[in-house]
């Protein structure tokens, strides 16, 4: 699905926050390359599970079509610093639901840019029918998780020892979620 462009202006930075279109996913792949290799609280190392371009063109075009599923990105000046997907699922008895993901290039962190891509998700979910909306995140990302506190989400499960990081310890994942108020 789409949604109208947004600007917003904080810390005294302009960005706007829109549905991403074709012509986008060159962008896309280099960005999504750049943050896995500027943070461990994404799940691949720099370069693993590489997205290219077309394979990048066709989760833009997927997200555009399907109903459930939205793709946004972060933008400073016709350059591409962030984005974030919910992705829904064919499946009739989870139809319901959609899985968030969101990520921006460390140079821009603290413009309100996580903040925003979560809020225009979530009222985007809310007004189209989704009850409930499920992320995961690993436990020491404390930014994060008090990000998506403030938005609703509950800490529903805890994934023992799930990930392994550089410094050979292991991890537990936290998986959360957020119900639409009225959940029938
Ligand atoms: C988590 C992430 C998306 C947040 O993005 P962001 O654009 O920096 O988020 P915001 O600017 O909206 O800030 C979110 C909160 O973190 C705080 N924050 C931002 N930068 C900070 C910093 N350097 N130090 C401490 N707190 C910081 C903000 O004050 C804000 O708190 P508030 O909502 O109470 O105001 C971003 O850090 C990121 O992409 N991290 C790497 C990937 C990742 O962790 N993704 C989530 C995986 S589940």
């Amino acid at each position: 699905m789409i949604i109208e462009k947004l600007r917003f202006e904080v810390n005294g930075l302009t960005y706007t926050i829109r549905s991403a279109i074709e012509t986008d996913a060159r962008d896309l792949s280099a960005l999504r390359l750049k943050i896995d290799g500027e943070t461990e609280n994404m799940d691949r190392e720099r370069g693993e599970a590489f997205i290219d371009v077309p394979e990048f063109e066709q989760v833009i075009n997927m997200d555009t079509k399907m109903e459930r599923n939205l793709f946004l990105v972060a933008e400073v000046d016709d350059r591409i610093v962030g984005y974030s997907r919910c992705e829904g699922t064919y499946l009739t008895r989870f139809s319901h639901k959609v899985e968030f993901g969101v990520c921006v290039l460390k140079e821009f962190w603290g413009y309100g840019m996580g903040n925003n891509l979560l809020k225009e998700s979530i009222s985007w979910a809310d007004s189209n029918e989704i009850k409930k909306i499920t992320l995961n995140v690993t436990e020491t990302n404390d930014k994060a998780i008090q990000l998506y506190r403030k938005y609703g989400f509950e800490i529903e499960g805890i994934l023992k020892n799930d990930k392994r990081l550089s410094d050979n310890k292991y991890y537990n994942t936290v998986l959360m979620g957020r119900l639409k108020e009225g959940k029938n």
